[in-house]
């Protein structure tokens, strides 16, 4: 029987961003979603703005998603930056995905906005831990194309987006995490 500690410590340290390339066509059902989502809404919030938004698009929103990705990054990027391979990525990616939340945040104008940032993604961790727990793979996207996604999305005059959460089933194993050791990245202050 493992101990709290170690089911949790696990899911920490094994969960991996895994990208739509690693994705089987594999349908995560609405519940699956539904109980990652759920996990959001426990993150700590300052003053309780509770600032993390969704939206989810699955089945042909995946298509149009790509579309208007690739339809923002062709009339945002200058002529000489335009890289077709990266057009193409967009539809590459929502079609290998079988479900993409935006990470949105609402500004409540009652706490510095970083805290909302902060509070969101404290939300998103909770999801990707879900998603970790659940055998789906997910990973956090920001590029700098959401910033203009606002209409597709829906979003309220005070919303905005901060990220795609990509997900699909996979059939990756854990690797080992590259990270420094936590030792360099603490100080102690006892006396
Ligand atoms: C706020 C945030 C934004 C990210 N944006 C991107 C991104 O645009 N593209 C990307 O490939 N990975 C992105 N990532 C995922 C990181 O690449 C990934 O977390 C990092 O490589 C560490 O790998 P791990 O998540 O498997 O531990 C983002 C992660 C966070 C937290």
């Amino acid at each position: 029987m493992s101990t709290t500690y170690e089911i949790i410590s696990k899911v920490i340290k094994e969960r991996r961003s895994i990208f739509p390339a690693s994705y089987i066509k594999k349908e995560i059902p609405v519940e699956v979603i539904d109980q990652i989502l759920e996990t959001a809404n426990y993150a700590p919030t300052h003053k309780l703005t509770q600032p993390w938004r969704f939206t989810v698009i699955r089945k042909a929103g995946l298509a149009k998603l790509g579309e208007e990705l690739g339809r923002l990054y062709k009339d945002l990027v200058p002529s000489h930056q335009f890289l077709q391979k990266k057009y193409d990525s967009f539809a590459e990616k929502t079609s290998q995905s079988d479900c993409i939340i935006s990470i949105n945040m609402a500004v409540s104008g009652k706490i510095p906005e970083w805290e909302e940032l902060a509070a969101v993604s404290c939300a998103v961790q909770n999801m990707a831990l879900t998603a970790e727990s659940l055998n789906v793979g997910a990973y956090w996207s920001s590029p700098p194309l959401i910033e203009s996604l606002s209409d597709f999305l829906g979003l309220k005059e005070n919303e905005k987006c901060i990220g795609l959460f990509y997900m699909g089933y996979h059939n990756e194993t854990p690797w080992a995490p590259n990270r420094t050791p936590m030792a360099d990245k603490v100080r102690w202050i006892e006396d």
